[in-house]
């Protein structure tokens, strides 16, 4: 659980007789180092009174959307702010409902709509409102934005049914809430990340490049920070602000960023290859803005460009090397074979041609492919993902330590 300290968890507490359990909850995970935050719904109250929560939390319970007195102390939009995570536990059906539906019509649902933070939700309800389609279409439809859902686990119900809907037990909840975040796997290690895409220029002015938005390396650092990494972020040209505590390389092109991954590498432990890296340049850079002539066409020449991943890969000293694969077809069997030709450690295997995730988008579903495993992750935000691959690539990395350490 040492991965809860100094966590800031606002936990929501909706209408719902699993509420009283939300007061071991609030007491398991102030006991792991989180700072908790409670939040109660209107119909919480109705089940548990906040002043229980006040004095487990060791905050006052922060209960409605236009309260002058708690806007004063925390606004809703800095409380969302403030948040690691936020847990709903109990989730009711009606408040899965208003939240699949994008409300904002109380104070929880509001932060929800606010916050950048991952968000869970423990369901508790009937069994025959949990199965219910309109409860599981919400449900799926809140899968789709990336939201956790925890449980429901299954058995006798307060009503005196048996069935789907009981709300997982807080020890449970604590571990499972434990698991968003990274455990210290990487403290001491080095890890370079290429980010981006790289432009190549044929004039002043002109260059070639793709969309990569550079949204995935960045949170890879991010996560690789947190996880007690130092981190060197080798980007190209991306619209995103450096993450605090990495050492960002800015590079424009395929060269400059093969020189910027080579620099001091004998340092690094680990090296991920999250870049667009463009295949070809033009064999010669014009010094002058080509002028348009009167031919139709115009022919590009262009020279192939440096393997960055493969060429650190070959070192003799070389580090854990991790590269992408992102295919529109055949996807796991492309990044085999890069995998072997390249020789990679690790390979993350996605698919772009779906528009939900990949390029630009928000969210990404990978597989991780070693030369002896392939691991599919479901689909969540990159910066969910990012915090379960950092937690992959620092096992492998510690198993390929302690195999090399028994053939030496
Ligand atoms: O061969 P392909 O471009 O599909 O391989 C993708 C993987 O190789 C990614 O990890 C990418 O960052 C890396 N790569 C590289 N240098 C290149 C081309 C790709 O590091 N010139």
């Amino acid at each position: 659980m040492q991965r809860l300290t100094n966590k800031q968890i606002i936990l929501g507490i909706t209408g719902g007789i699993a509420a009283y359990k939300s007061a071991e909850l609030t007491r398991l995970l102030k006991t792991a180092g989180a700072d908790v935050r409670v939040v109660m719904t209107a119909s919480a109250t109705e089940f548990i009174t906040p002043l229980t929560l006040q004095a487990l939390s060791g905050h006052p319970v922060h209960q409605h959307l236009l309260d002058p007195e708690s806007e004063a102390g925390m606004g809703h939009i800095e409380l969302a702010k403030w948040a690691d995570l936020i847990l709903i536990a109990p989730a009711s059906a009606n408040f899965i409902a208003r939240m699949a539906s994008g409300q904002g019509n109380d104070l929880l649902t509001t932060l929800c709509l606010a916050t950048d933070a991952p968000i869970c939700l423990a369901p508790a309800m009937n069994q025959a409102m949990w199965r219910d389609t309109g409860t599981q279409e919400n449900v799926a439809r809140l899968q789709q934005r990336a939201i956790s859902i925890f449980g429901p686990g299954s058995g006798e119900q307060a009503c005196g049914d048996t069935g789907p809907g009981r709300m997982l037990e807080p020890t449970e909840l604590a571990r499972l809430t434990a698991n968003q975040f990274s455990s210290h796997s990487l403290t001491g290690k080095t890890v370079y990340i290429t980010a981006g895409p790289t432009r190549e220029a044929l004039d002043p002015v002109r260059y070639i490049s793709n969309h990569s938005s550079g949204k995935m390396g960045y949170a890879l650092a991010e996560a690789a920070i947190e996880a007690g990494a130092r981190v060197k972020l080798i980007s190209g040209p991306v619209n995103l602000p450096a993450p605090a505590r990495v050492d960002r390389v800015s590079v424009e092109s395929a060269e400059e960023m093969l020189q910027a991954s080579l620099k001091d590498i004998e340092q690094c432990d680990i090296f991920i290859a999250a870049a667009a890296v463009a295949d070809y340049r033009p064999t010669a850079v014009a010094e002058h803005k080509i002028k348009k002539g009167s031919e139709e066409i115009m022919e590009l020449h262009l020279v192939k460009n440096p393997d960055i991943v493969a060429t650190v890969a070959g070192l003799e000293d070389k580090p854990f090397t991790v590269g992408f694969a992102a295919e529109t077809q055949d996807v796991l069997a492309y990044a085999r074979g890069k995998l072997e030709r390249k020789k990679l450690d690790l390979i993350i295997a996605n698919d772009v041609s779906r528009s939900d995730i990949g390029f630009n988008s928000d969210e990404n579903a990978v597989t991780v492919i070693s030369a002896t495993e392939a691991d599919t992750l479901p689909q969540a935000s990159k910066r969910q993902l990012a915090v379960r691959l950092i937690e992959r690539i620092a096992a492998q990395y510690q198993a390929s330590l302690t195999t090399s350490d028994l053939t030496e």
